[in-house]
């Protein structure tokens, strides 16, 4: 696992959007997995940026992970932020994108449709991660099965807590997600793993210092993955 610190948020995200970059002109058709959140928002600001100059024609793109009962117009879906971040401003056909929505992929056959499609692709080129304050990945939650396929997952409740952010008063915050599993996270040929923020300082350290495979700190397989590539801002390295 190879740590880069980067001095704050926006060199974190142009160092990120710079691997995804060199990523494509090595092989255009790469599949790539793209998560949400606030930490990768600035990635793909800094790709929009370099929008001339980078061909994304020949690349598929895999969703990470979705909320169940919110569609792709509800501003908190993942797909309408993929939309909106990346798929929108890039132009991409529908063809190249790989969405996971509910309850249309709720079915075991569908869910097990999507595992087969990323085995069709040989695993991710480049999966990009971000990380829960209890050390989640996509949305497997600690007590995770590390052989898992794409599934539905019960949030943790301190993931419901975190996310509740992005919701308006009155309004449920989703405690059920469809997302990736391990199986396709440790078959991706590379992976970034960006950390930022004060608020994941705890989930970094724990990471750098975790045993090998925790099921309670999920992000702690990476450590077995070949490449693995981390970068956390200055404020996530703050005791
Ligand atoms: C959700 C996503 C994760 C993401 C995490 C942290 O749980 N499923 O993929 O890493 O949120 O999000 P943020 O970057 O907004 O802190």
């Amino acid at each position: 696992m190879e740590i880069i610190r980067a001095e704050n948020y926006k060199h974190m995200s142009v160092l990120a959007a710079g691997i995804i970059c060199r990523q494509l002109l090595e092989k255009p058709n790469s599949a790539i997995c793209c998560p949400t959140g606030s930490t990768p928002k600035g990635t793909y600001e800094q790709l929009c940026l370099k929008r001339g100059s980078i061909d994304m024609t020949w690349a598929s793109f895999f969703n990470m992970d979705e909320y169940t009962l919110l569609n792709e117009e509800n501003k908190n879906s993942f797909n309408y932020f993929l939309n909106q971040n990346l798929y929108e401003p890039f132009n991409l056909c529908e063809s190249q994108i790989n969405r996971l929505q509910y309850p249309e992929d709720a079915s075991p056959a569908r869910l097990l449709e999507y595992d087969e499609r990323i085995v069709k692709k040989g695993g991710f080129d480049l999966l990009i991660l971000g990380i829960g304050s209890d050390g989640h990945i996509a949305f497997n939650m600690p007590s995770t099965v590390f052989s898992a396929g794409t599934h539905i997952e019960k949030l943790s409740a301190k993931t419901i807590a975190d996310n509740a952010r992005h919701f308006s008063r009155g309004e449920r915050v989703p405690e059920h997600a469809v997302t990736i599993g391990m199986k396709a996270v440790m078959s991706a040929k590379k992976i970034i793993l960006l950390i930022s923020g004060t608020s994941k300082a705890q989930a970094f350290k724990k990471l750098v210092s975790a045993d090998v495979a925790d099921p309670m700190f999920p992000a702690s397989i990476l450590h077995l993955h070949r490449d693995v590539t981390v970068i956390v801002d200055a404020a996530a390295c703050e005791e």
